[in-house]
């Protein structure tokens, strides 16, 4: 963790790795996001696996549902209540996230086997072996735009890597469409001030876990919706001229600097099909909201 901080902070602009917003607070101030009223991805994706889940559960077919980067996994639901998979496995970075989230499910889904697995799954290469997982099919679900927090490369070699993790089962992906700046931007940067709590949060935690000395308030936070690249950046912006030292090493920081927590990217149905094929899939079908706002795609092994 500490070699990723320092090499970002050596970058131009400054970023860090955006899994570092999620420690238990981080996560927390997640859940939050989702249920502000500008920030309409997660409802809308529940609400359209809701509505389809009976078709998207028959284009899958049997097997096991393995859902990348599960966090609270509230939207497997109506697909689990659908399908009737012979198991749940679930991926995630945060451990106690995890557990309270597939104990939580369990309890409404009491007839399917579940698998919570701790890993860092953008990094993950094969499943640890688990009698769940023997002779069955693997189905993935991957929702939430989540490959929005990936540059282009990073998400070609992450669809990839669950291409040979998913063992030529299907993956159903959730991505969210480009926006007008005005509705992106206050998505992200919500008038209740969670948003800005979630990025400032980072430091917080660079503060705590590697002893660094920023000073949060000294930050203000913006989300700028970029559409020369189709993505919103979110960055803590210095409010002056300021340094920050981390393990005897010092940055500074000009007034206006930037230090970039995340980007978002936004993609449309043409622009997935460009992405996911580049890393050997086929997209046999889409279901999308009425303001087609968002998608859910059904991906396939192209060979
Ligand atoms: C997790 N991910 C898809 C969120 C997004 O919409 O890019 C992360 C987020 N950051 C701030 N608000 C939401």
């Amino acid at each position: 963790m500490l070699k990723l901080v320092q090499a970002g902070l050596g970058c131009h602009p400054k970023q860090l790795p955006a899994w570092l917003l999620y420690d238990a607070e981080g996560s927390r101030l997640f859940d939050q996001i989702c249920e502000q009223p500008e920030y309409r991805l997660t409802r809308t994706e529940i609400a359209l696996l809701e509505q389809h889940a009976d078709a998207i559960a028959a284009a899958l077919g049997p097997g096991v549902i393995v859902e990348f980067g599960a966090g609270s996994a509230r939207k497997v639901g109506p697909l689990l209540t659908a399908l009737q998979p012979a198991a749940y496995v679930a991926l995630d970075i945060s451990a106690n996230h995890l557990s309270q989230a597939t104990q939580a499910l369990q309890q409404l889904h009491p007839q399917v086997p579940m698998l919570g697995i701790c890993c860092d799954h953008s990094q993950l290469k094969a499943l640890p072996p688990d009698p769940l997982l023997n002779n069955q099919r693997r189905l993935g679900f991957f929702p939430g735009s989540s490959l929005g927090n990936f540059n282009r490369t990073e998400a070609v070699q992450l669809l990839t890597r669950f291409r040979h993790i998913l063992d030529g089962g299907p993956l159903l992906l959730g991505l969210d469409h480009p926006k007008p700046a005005s509705i992106v931007e206050a998505a992200y940067d919500d008038a209740a001030g969670v948003s800005a709590a979630f990025a400032r949060n980072l430091l917080h935690r660079l503060n705590r876990d590697l002893n660094a000395d920023f000073q949060p308030d000294q930050f203000i936070y913006r989300a700028q919706w970029q559409p020369e690249h189709n993505r919103v950046e979110m960055a803590l912006v210095s409010r002056c001229e300021q340094s920050v030292t981390i393990a005897n090493q010092s940055w500074s920081f000009r007034a206006r600097e930037p230090l970039v927590t995340e980007y978002s990217l936004k993609y449309n149905p043409a622009m997935t099909k460009t992405l996911t094929a580049a890393a050997g899939w086929r997209m046999l079908d889409r279901w999308h909201d009425p303001d087609e706002s968002l998608s859910l795609y059904l991906l396939t092994a192209a060979e």
